[in-house]
C-alpha cells in the first residue's frame, strides 16, 4: 500500500528511536572543535549539484548523523513516495489528486500517461499557446483598444497565483527582454493597493491577467471587477474587453462568464497545487517580461533538479539532505522556526514564496489517513534579505534563546557589479554563518575589553553582555550568479524539501483545508457589517468589532 494510503507513524520506527539516542549523545556536539579535529569537513559535507553549492558544514551534526537521518528517510519510504509522486499516483489523498508540478518541467517527447491520458500533451499544448501570445505582445502584434502596443502587464492573482511569479519575474529582471513588458502584481482586497499598482498605468496599453486556478477567489475576483471598471472609465469599451483581458484558471467556464475570450484563457489542471504553480500558464508574467526561452531554461534548471532527487543516493542528494537536517533541528532540537536569508536583492521576495510553500503545505496535524500526527510538523518560515536583516533580527539569531537554523543563499557574481559591493556583500553572508557557528566565549569577551584598557569592574560588568553562544547551524547555498536555469533548481530544491519533510510527517503536502474556514466566516463577517438584518457575530468580540465598524461609517 502507497505511502499516502497508509502513512507510517514514523516515531515508531527503529531509526528515529537511534536517532533520539544519537540526539543525547550530541548534546556537547560543539562546531568549532569538530572543525578543529577535522580538516576533511567542509569537503565531507558539502555538495553541489545543478549549479548549486551547498555547504552544511556548519550544522550540529557528524557524518554519523547524516548516515542516522538518511537510515529515516529510507525507512520512511522517502524514495517510493517520490516515485508515487513523479508518476502521478493520488498523493494528495484528502482530494484524491496527483501532485503533478515536475509534469510541468519534462521536456517535449518525455510522455507521462496518468488515467490513460498523455498530461504531457497538454502541457506542451500549453507552452505552445504561451509562447504565441508572448511572441504577439513582444512583436507588437497585440495591441490595446485603439490599437497601441502593451507595454505594462497586470498579474492579479494571490497566493501561489502571485507569488511564484512575482519572485521569479523580479529575481530574473537582468534578463528581460527589451521587446518584453513591465509585470505588476495585484494581489490583496485592498484599495491602497490597487489604487499604487494602477496609478501610474495607462489604459491603452495594460493587460490584465486575471490569475486564479479556481476563478473563485474574492480577492482576485474583486480586483478583477474593479480592473474592469478602471478600464472602461478610461476609454476602453466591452467590445474590445478581450484585448485587455486574458485568464489562466481551470475554471474556464467561470473565465468565460466573467467576459474573457475562450481562446485567451490560458489551462491550469487540479493536479497542480497553487503553490507548485508558477512552471504552468501561471507563468505567463515571467514569460512575458523574460521571453519563453528563458521561461523554457527555467523550466530545465527546475528538471535537471527533478532528476537529481528522483535518481542521486540520498547520502549526495541536496533536497533530502536539507529536508532531514530540518528535521533534525526540528524535531529532535525542538527547533520552531526556520530562516532564509538570500544575500541578493533579486531574492528578495523568496521568502515570501518559501513561506507559503512550506507553511501552507506542511502546516498540518493530522496524517495523510486521518490520524493526529505523534511529531511537531511544520516550522515557522520567515527571513528577508541580507543585509538588512543584519540591522534588524540576525540579534535573534545570534543571542536569543530559541535555536533557529538558516540558510544562506548568495550568489558569487551580480549582475549589477558596483566598486567592490559584491565582495563586501559575500563577506558580510560568510561572517553571519561564521559569528553564528564561532559565537565568542566568556574569555574571548573580555579579553577584548581588557585590551580596550577597561577597569576590572568594567569588564566584569560587560562580558556577560558580549558573549555569543555561537554552535548555531545554518547552511550555505551558493550559485554562480543568479541565471533562469539555476533558479529554477534553487526553487524546485526547495519544494523537494518541503515533500520529502511531509512524506517524514506522513501528512498530506498538497492540500490546505485550514485556509478555508476563515474564507467561510468572512462572508458572515461581511454580511453583518453590511446587512443592518444580519443576525449577531457567533462571539462578542467579532460582533464587538464589527459595531466599531459601522460606528465609523455611519453617515
Ligand atoms: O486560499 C489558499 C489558496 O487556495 C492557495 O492555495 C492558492 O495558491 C490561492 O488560494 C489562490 O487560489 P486561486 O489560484 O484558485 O485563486
Amino acid at each position: 500500500m502507497s505511502y499516502y494510503q497508509h502513512p507510517l507513524d514514523v516515531t515508531r520506527l527503529p531509526s528515529w528511536n537511534v536517532l533520539e539516542e544519537h540526539r543525547l549523545a550530541m548534546q556537547h556536539f560543539n562546531m568549532r572543535e569538530a572543525f578543529a579535529a577535522d580538516p576533511a569537513r567542509f569537503e565531507e559535507l558539502s555538495v553541489s549539484c545543478c549549479g548549486l553549492f551547498l555547504d552544511y558544514s556548519k550544522n550540529l551534526i557528524t557524518p554519523q548523523t547524516r548516515a542516522l537521518l538518511v537510515n529515516l528517510a529510507r525507512e520512511a519510504g522517502v524514495e517510493q513516495a517520490a516515485h508515487a509522486m513523479f508518476n502521478g499516483e493520488p498523493v494528495n489523498a484528502s482530494e484524491n489528486r496527483p501532485a503533478l508540478h515536475t509534469a510541468l518541467r519534462r521536456p517535449m517527447g518525455d510522455d507521462l500517461i496518468v488515467n490513460g491520458t498523455n498530461l504531457m500533451r497538454e502541457v506542451h499544448a500549453a507552452l505552445a499557446q504561451m509562447t504565441d501570445i508572448v511572441g504577439r505582445i513582444h512583436n507588437n502584434l497585440w495591441r490595446g483598444y485603439n490599437d497601441k502596443p502593451i507595454t505594462d502587464v497586470v498579474n492579479i492573482g494571490i497566493g501561489g497565483s502571485f507569488l511564484g511569479p512575482q519572485l521569479v519575474s523580479e529575481a530574473l529582471l537582468p534578463f528581460t527582454q527589451q521587446s518584453g513588458v513591465r509585470c505588476h502584481y495585484l494581489a490583496n482586497i485592498d484599495g491602497s493597493e490597487f489604487r499604487e499598482v494602477t496609478a501610474n498605468l495607462n489604459a491603452e496599453t495594460t493587460l490584465f491577467i486575471v490569475s486564479s486556478k479556481s476563478f473563485g477567489t474574492l480577492e482576485t475576483l474583486k480586483n478583477a471587477q474593479a480592473a474592469r471598471t478602471w478600464y472602461l472609465a478610461r476609454g476602453g469599451t466591452e467590445e474590445k474587453l478581450y484585448r485587455h483581458f486574458i485568464a489562466v484558471t481551470s475554471n474556464k467556464q467561470a473565465a468565460i462568464d466573467f467576459g474573457i475570450r475562450e481562446k485567451n484563457i490560458f489551462p491550469m489542471w487540479d493536479w497542480v497545487g497553487g503553490r507548485y504553480s508558477l512552471w504552468s500558464a501561471i507563468g505567463l508574467p515571467i514569460a512575458l517580461a523574460i521571453g519563453m526561452h528563458n521561461f523554457k531554461d527555467l523550466l530545465s534548471g527546475a528538471y535537471s533538479m527533478d532528476q537529481h532527487f528522483l535518481h542521486e543516493p540520498f547520502e549526495t542528494n541536496m533536497p533530502v539532505l536539507l529536508a532531514m537536517l530540518g528535521i533534525w533541528y526540528h524535531n529532535f532540537w525542538g527547533a520552531q522556526s526556520y530562516a532564509f536569508l538570500p544575500y541578493d536583492h533579486y531574492l528578495r521576495n523568496f521568502v515570501k514564496h518559501l513561506q507559503q510553500m512550506d507553511m501552507e503545505s506542511n502546516g498540518k496535524s493530522v496524517r495523510q489517513d486521518g490520524t493526529p500526527v505523534s511529531c511537531s510538523t511544520g516550522p515557522v518560515i520567515w527571513g528577508g534579505v541580507g543585509c538588512n536583516g543584519q540591522h534588524a533580527y540576525h540579534q535573534l539569531l545570534h543571542q536569543g534563546t530559541p535555536l533557529i537554523p538558516a540558510d544562506f543563499i548568495v550568489p558569487v557574481v551580480s549582475h549589477n557589479p558596483v566598486a567592490d559591493h559584491q565582495e563586501w556583500l559575500y563577506a558580510n553572508c560568510l561572517s553571519q554563518s561564521q559569528a553564528l557557528m564561532l559565537g565568542k566565549t566568556r574569555a574571548e569577551a573580555e579579553a577584548e575589553l581588557r585590551a580596550k584598557g577597561l577597569p576590572e569592574r568594567e569588564v566584569q560588568r560587560l562580558a556577560p553582555h558580549k558573549v555569543i553562544p555561537g554552535n548555531r547551524p545554518s547552511n550555505t547555498l551558493v550559485l554562480e550568479s543568479i541565471s533562469p536555469g539555476r533558479l529554477g533548481a534553487l526553487i524546485a530544491l526547495y519544494e523537494h524539501k518541503v515533500f520529502v519533510q511531509g512524506v517524514i510527517w506522513g501528512i498530506n503536502s498538497f492540500d490546505q483545508w485550514g485556509v478555508e474556514l476563515g474564507k467561510e466566516l468572512g462572508k458572515g463577517v461581511y454580511g453583518r457589517l453590511t446587512g443592518y438584518d444580519s443576525p449577531p457575530a457567533e462571539d462578542a468580540s467579532t460582533q464587538g468589532l464589527i459595531d466599531f465598524f459601522r460606528g465609523r461609517h455611519r453617515g
